[in-house]
C-alpha cells in the first residue's frame, strides 16, 4: 500500500471515531431526527475534506489528535450539503453513497432538519475543542461560517447552481458555480491547520482554491463516464437537469485537459510552503485519476 492510501484509511479511522462520540446518539431523543444524521454521516463517504484537514496537519506541523474536531466538523458540514442537495426541490436523487438518500429513507421534513442538525453541530464541535484557544476558535468559526455559507462559500454556490439549470453558462460562470458550491470547503478544510498554527493562509489557500476546482470538475467529468453503481450515487444527472458542467461546453477530453492544468496549478501552489506537502499532492494527484 502506498503511503498516501495508508493515510487515507487512517485519516477516514480519526474522523469516524470523532464523528461516533461527537453525534447525538441514536438512542437520544428525537431518535428519528439523530438517527437521520447518523445514517447520512455513516453512509460511507470517502472522508476526502478530513483528509485534507490531517493533511493540513502535517503540512503545518498539527499533530492529528488536535484536529479530530475540526476534520469531524468539516464532514458534518459536508453531509448536511449533500442531504440537501440530494432534496427533490435541488438535485432530487435517491441515491448517494451507495444508500437511499435521507428523504428517501427518512422523510423530507426529516432530511430537511438532519441536515439543518449536523450544520449547527459543525460549529458547537469547534466552538466546544478545549485543545484550541479562543482566539484561533473563532478564525475556525468564522472561516468555516464563510466556507459554507453565503456570499462567498457553498450555499450561495447551490443557489448559483439552480439558477443556471438550462442557461447555458459560460465557464467563467462555471469556476464561479464550481469554486463556491464545492471549493469553498476545500480551501477550508486546507487551509485549516495554518490557522491553528496562527501561519500565513495565502498559499495554502491558492491551493486549495484550484484543488476544490479540480475537485468539482472530476465531479462533473465522473458523473458522464461512470455508472451509478461505481458512484453510490445516480450517473449522468448533470445532462439530465441541464446542469452547468465542464464536459457540457468542453466534452470529456477537454475537461480531462482542464483538470491536469487545475491539478499542476495547485502543485505549483505549494511549492512556497515550507512544510511537508507530500500528502497534499498525493491527494491533488489522487483525484485526477479518481474513478469514484
Ligand atoms: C460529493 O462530494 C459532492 C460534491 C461536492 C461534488 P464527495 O464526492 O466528496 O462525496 P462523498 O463524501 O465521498 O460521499
Ligand atoms: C454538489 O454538487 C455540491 C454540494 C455542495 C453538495 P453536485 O450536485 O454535483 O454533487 P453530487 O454529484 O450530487 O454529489
Ligand atoms: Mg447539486
Ligand atoms: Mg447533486
Ligand atoms: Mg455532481
Amino acid at each position: 500500500m502506498t503511503g498516501i492510501d495508508e493515510f487515507l484509511i487512517n485519516s477516514a479511522r480519526s474522523v469516524d471515531q470523532a464523528l461516533d462520540r461527537l453525534l447525538p446518539s441514536e438512542d437520544l431523543p428525537p431518535v428519528r431526527l439523530h438517527s437521520a444524521m447518523r445514517w447520512s454521516t455513516f453512509a460511507g463517504g470517502k472522508r476526502f475534506r478530513p483528509a485534507l484537514v490531517y493533511a493540513s496537519g502535517r503540512a503545518f506541523g498539527v499533530a492529528s489528535e488536535r484536529l479530530d474536531r475540526i476534520a469531524a466538523a468539516v464532514e458534518m458540514m459536508h453531509t448536511f450539503s449533500l442531504i440537501h442537495d440530494d432534496l427533490p426541490a435541488m438535485d432530487d436523487d435517491d441515491l448517494r453513497r451507495g444508500q437511499p438518500t435521507c428523504h428517501r429513507k427518512f422523510d423530507e421534513a426529516t432530511a430537511i432538519l438532519a441536515g439543518d442538525g449536523l450544520q449547527s453541530l459543525a460549529f458547537k464541535v469547534i466552538l466546544d475543542d478545549e485543545s484550541l484557544s479562543d482566539r484561533v476558535k473563532l478564525r475556525l468559526a468564522r472561516g468555516l461560517a464563510d466556507a459554507s455559507g453565503s456570499p462567498s462559500g457553498m450555499v450561495a454556490g447551490q443557489q448559483l447552481d439552480l439558477d443556471s439549470e438550462g442557461t447555458g453558462a459560460t465557464l467563467d460562470e462555471i469556476e464561479t458555480i464550481h469554486s463556491l458550491k464545492t471549493g469553498a470547503l476545500i480551501r477550508y478544510s486546507s487551509a485549516s491547520a495554518a490557522v491553528v498554527a496562527e501561519t500565513d493562509t495565502a498559499a495554502i489557500s491558492k491551493f486549495g482554491d484550484r484543488l476544490g476546482l479540480l475537485f468539482q470538475i472530476t465531479d462533473d467529468l465522473l458523473d458522464v463516464t461512470r455508472t451509478s453503481d461505481e458512484l453510490g450515487k445516480t450517473a449522468g444527472k448533470d445532462e439530465a437537469a441541464n446542469k452547468a458542467t465542464y464536459p457540457s461546453i468542453l466534452g470529456i477530453d477537454g475537461t480531462r485537459r482542464l483538470a491536469a492544468d487545475v491539478c499542476r496549478e495547485a502543485l505549483d501552489a505549494l511549492d512556497s510552503i515550507d512544510g511537508d506537502t507530500e500528502m497534499f499532492r498525493g491527494l491533488c494527484t489522487k483525484l485526477v485519476n479518481r474513478r469514484s
